[in-house]
């Protein structure tokens, strides 16, 4: 067993024993291989490099309380990263073709799924880039696939707890019917410049929606959800409401797919629409959700611009708390995966 002190793995990247790959040349994918080469062999005019011919994915395994390993909703990560390639004009990996690669890069990494009870999971970075070597603008038709494994720590290592985000109105992430919809590398190099700034000032950076900066898009790299127990007219309503962004521009979160599911199931009134940041003042709770976190609770967010500040409480809410710890117990084997949401992989 490689030497790693689970307790204190952060949540960066620690390099894995083999990652695979898998190359498309004609049309045709090759078998994912396994090897020990961090390395790419490139042509510096390659796609990627020249015009981000490329798009990623995010997902883990988890090591559950009866020592079994789960990966999560991969077909999901699968269907979305060929949404991705589709968008860019990539040749979409085959889903067979990324479930054998994330099996192989799982099983040739099997000592680095951290043990149960650490909060630690094993990462995956699905990766496709564009190889063809061009100058001329225009997409290449030669691909390569790789599955990046990385354990990495627990989101919340001591408590579960808030963040700050900071509205911001003068740089946007992506445009209506642009490529906010995908998970290309392009969308995150065109955030850094306000996550960064969001960042200086400790806090995380809210995305409005590009054409209007009225509606909320996205809470940096994650999906933005609302609990409201109130209706508009400030009148207490019976029901809770979940209530998240509908936008051209926002990557479809498979967190926040789940977590939709597990709020319907309690009964809650699931609504998808447009949000207007004033709504804030309606909601008791607020968070980010994505594979990272699951759900990252917000504390506050802050409008610099118009000087308002959302206040939602210093600790994460009851509504919010319920769903994550529910959703984490389908991921550990605590709970009975009714949806079918996980894979058991076979040692
Ligand atoms: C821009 C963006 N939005 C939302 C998410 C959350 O998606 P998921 O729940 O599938 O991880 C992510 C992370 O993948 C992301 O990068």
């Amino acid at each position: 067993m490689k030497e790693i002190d689970w307790s204190s793995l952060g949540f960066h990247y620690t390099e894995p024993d083999y990652i695979v790959r898998s190359a498309c040349h004609d049309g045709v994918w090759e078998e994912p291989y396994a090897t020990k080469d961090k390395y790419l062999h490139l042509h510096v005019s390659a796609t990627c490099l020249q015009y981000g011919q490329e798009a990623f994915e995010g997902l883990k395994a988890f090591r559950g309380v009866d020592g079994k390993i789960r990966i999560f909703r991969w077909r999901e990560n699968a269907k979305r990263m060929a949404k991705s390639a589709i968008g860019l004009f990539m040749k979409p990996v085959p889903e067979e073709v990324f479930g054998k690669a994330i099996r192989l890069a799982l099983e040739k990494n099997i000592d680095l799924v951290p043990p149960y009870g650490t909060g630690a999971t094993l990462y995956f970075r699905p990766l496709l880039i564009g190889t063809t070597p061009r100058l001329g603008v225009g997409p290449g038709k030669d691909f390569e696939f790789i599955v990046i494994p990385s354990p990495i720590g627990p989101y919340y290592p001591g408590k579960f707890h808030c963040t700050t985000f900071v509205v911001n109105r003068h740089v946007d992430r992506a445009a209506p019917y642009g490529t906010g919809q995908f998970k290309v590398g392009g969308n995150y190099a065109a955030s850094f410049r306000a996550t960064e700034a969001a960042h200086a000032m400790g806090m995380d950076c809210l995305f409005l929606d590009a054409k209007y900066h009225r509606y909320i898009d996205e809470c940096s790299a994650a999906n933005f959800i609302g609990i409201r127990r109130v209706s508009a007219d400030g009148k207490p309503c019976g029901e809770i409401e979940y209530l998240t962004p509908r936008s051209s521009a926002i990557l479809p979160s498979i967190t926040n797919d789940s977590l939709m599911t597990l709020a319907k199931e309690r009964g809650m009134k699931v609504t998808r629409r447009h949000v207007r940041l004033e709504e804030l003042s309606e909601m008791s709770e607020a968070a980010a959700c994505g594979t990272a976190c699951v759900i990252s609770p917000i504390d506050k967010v802050i409008d610099l611009d118009k000087n308002v500040t959302y206040s939602f409480g210093n600790e994460p809410g009851p509504v919010l708390s319920e769903l994550y710890h529910a959703l984490r117990d389908i991921q550990f084997g605590r709970a009975e995966d009714t949806h079918g949401w996980t894979e058991i992989f076979e040692i």
